[in-house]
C-alpha cells in the first residue's frame, strides 16, 4: 500500500516511515520542516535502503496537497503534522489553532477530492484532562487545559463528525501517552529546537553535558516517591502501532479511538535512575516546585489496542533510556569515556 505520512520527518513520523517501508509499503511524506530537519529523510532512506517520496510543503497549501494526491494513488493517510509544545501554545494560541486545525481541514479537503477516506490521526493522552481516574480508558470524557490540548480535542471531534456524516470514512484516533526512546541505529530520535520541555530530551541533554542539571518538577505528589508518574512508551513500539492502525483503517469503516501506552507508570526519579544506568553516571538534579498544569499520575489502559489492533508495547524503560542515550551520544557528539 501507499501511505501519505504528514509530518513524516518528525520524531514519531520518521520512525513510522521506517516501520512502514520495512514492511514493504510505499511512503509519501509531506513536511515543511518547521520542527524537523531535512537530514532525517536521508537517515530514513539509509535505514531502509530505499528512497521516500518527499514533498517539502505546508499542509495548509491546498494546491500543493491536490498535487500530492494527483501524483500518487494514496491508500491511507497518517496525520502527524502539527505543533506540539504546550507552553508555546499558551503564548501563541493563534499559531497553534491555525496550524493544527487549518492543516487538518486542508488535508481532509484534499482527501475528499481524491476519494481517499482512510486516516490515522495523532491524538494525545492530554485529552483525558485533569479529572479522570487512572488508568485512562478510551470511553472517558475528554477535556483540555491549554490550547495544544484543545486542538487535539477539536480535531478528534471534527474527524468523528466527518465519519458520522459519511460512513465511507475510516478514522483511527490514536492517543499516545509519553513517546520516548530512539531508533536503535542511533540515526533517528527526538531533537527538539531550544530548551526541551519534555523530561527525556532534557535528561539526555544533561547526560550529554549540554545542561547542568535536571529540574524535577515537584516531589510532593501523592505518589510513592513524590514525583510525577507517566506512561513512557518506546517510539518504535508506537511505530508498530501505526502500522497496525493503518491496516485496521483499510479494513473497517467508522471511527475508532485507541490508546497507545504500556499501562505501566514510571516516576521522574525512576527515569533518572534508569537513565543514569544507561549513560553510566549519576545525573545531577534539583527539586523545584510543581509545573503548572501537570497531573500527578497518567497511564493508559492498553487493553483496547491489544484486542482491536493486536498491539502491545514490548520495550521497557531501560531500553527506552539506552536507545535515547545512544541517539544523544551521536547527536551531541559525546566523546567516549576512557
Ligand atoms: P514533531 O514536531 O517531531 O513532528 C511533527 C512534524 O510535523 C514536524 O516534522 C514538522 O515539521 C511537521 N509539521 C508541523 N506543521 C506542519 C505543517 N503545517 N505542514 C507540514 N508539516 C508540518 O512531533 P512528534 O513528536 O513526532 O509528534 C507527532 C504528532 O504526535 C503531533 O501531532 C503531536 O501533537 C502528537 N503527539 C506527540 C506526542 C509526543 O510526546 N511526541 C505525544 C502525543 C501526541
Ligand atoms: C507533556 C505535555 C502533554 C503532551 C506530552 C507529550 C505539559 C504540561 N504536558 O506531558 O500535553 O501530550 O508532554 O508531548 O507540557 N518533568 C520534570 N522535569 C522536566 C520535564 C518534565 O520533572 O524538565 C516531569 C513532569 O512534571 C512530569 C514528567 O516529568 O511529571 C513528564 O513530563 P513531560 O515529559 O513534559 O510529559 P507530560 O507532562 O506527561
Amino acid at each position: 500500500m501507499k501511505v501519505l505520512v504528514t509530518g513524516g520527518a518528525g520524531f514519531i513520523g520518521s520512525h513510522t516511515c521506517v516501520q512502514l517501508m520495512s514492511a514493504g509499503h510505499e511512503v509519501v511524506i509531506v513536511d515543511n520542516f518547521c520542527n524537523s530537519k531535512p537530514e532525517t529523510i536521508g537517515n530514513i532512506e539509509k535505514i531502509v535502503g530505499r528512497p521516500v517520496h518527499l514533498y517539502r510543503n505546508d499542509l495548509r497549501d491546498l494546491e500543493a496537497m491536490r498535487r500530492v494526491f494527483a501524483e500518487h494513488h494514496i491508500d491511507a493517510v497518517i496525520h502527524f503534522a502539527g505543533l506540539k509544545s504546550v507552553p508555546e501554545s499558551i503564548q501563541k494560541p493563534l499559531a497553534y489553532y491555525e496550524n493544527n486545525l487549518g492543516s487538518t481541514f486542508v488535508l481532509c479537503q484534499a482527501m475528499l477530492e481524491a476519494d481517499c477516506k482512510r486516516i490515522v490521526f495523532s491524538s494525545s493522552a492530554t485529552v483525558y484532562g485533569n479529572d479522570n481516574p487512572v488508568p485512562f480508558k478510551e470511553g472517558m470524557p475528554t477535556s483540555a487545559i491549554n490550547p495544544y490540548g484543545y486542538t487535539k480535542v477539536m480535531i478528534e471531534q471534527f474527524l468523528t463528525d466527518l465519519s458520522a456524516a459519511d460512513p465511507a470514512w475510516s478514522i483511527c484516533l490514536l492517543r499516545y501517552f509519553n513517546p520516548v526512546g530512539a531508533h536503535p541505529s542511533g540515526l533517528l530520535g527526538e531533537d527538539p529546537n531550544g530548551i526541551p520541555n519534555n523530561l527525556l530530551p532534557y535528561v539526555s541533554q544533561v547526560a550529554a553535558g549540554l545542561r547542568s542539571e535536571v529540574i524535577v518538577y515537584g516531589n510532593d505528589y501523592d505518589t510513592p516517591d513524590g514525583t510525577g508518574i507517566r506512561d513512557y512508551v518506546h517510539v518504535t513500539d508506537l511505530a508498530r502501532g501505526h502500522l497496525a492502525a493503518v491496516q485496521y483503517v483499510l479494513e473497517h469503516n467508522g471511527t475508532e479511538i485507541i490508546n497507545l501506552g504500556t499501562g505501566q507508570g514510571t516516576s521522574v526519579m525512576e527515569i533518572m535512575e534508569a537513565y543514569s544506568h544507561a549513560c553510566g553516571r549519576a545525573l545531577p538534579y534539583r527539586i523545584a516546585s510543581r509545573r503548572p498544569g501537570d497531573i500527578a499520575v497518567c497511564y493508559a489502559d492498553p487493553e483496547k489496542a491489544r484486542s482491536i489492533l493486536g498491539w502491545e508495547a514490548q520495550k521497557d524503560v531501560g531500553q527506552m533510556c539506552s536507545d535515547s542515550w545512544n541517539f544523544a551520544k551521536n547527536r551531541y557528539e559525546v566523546a567516549p569515556s576512557s
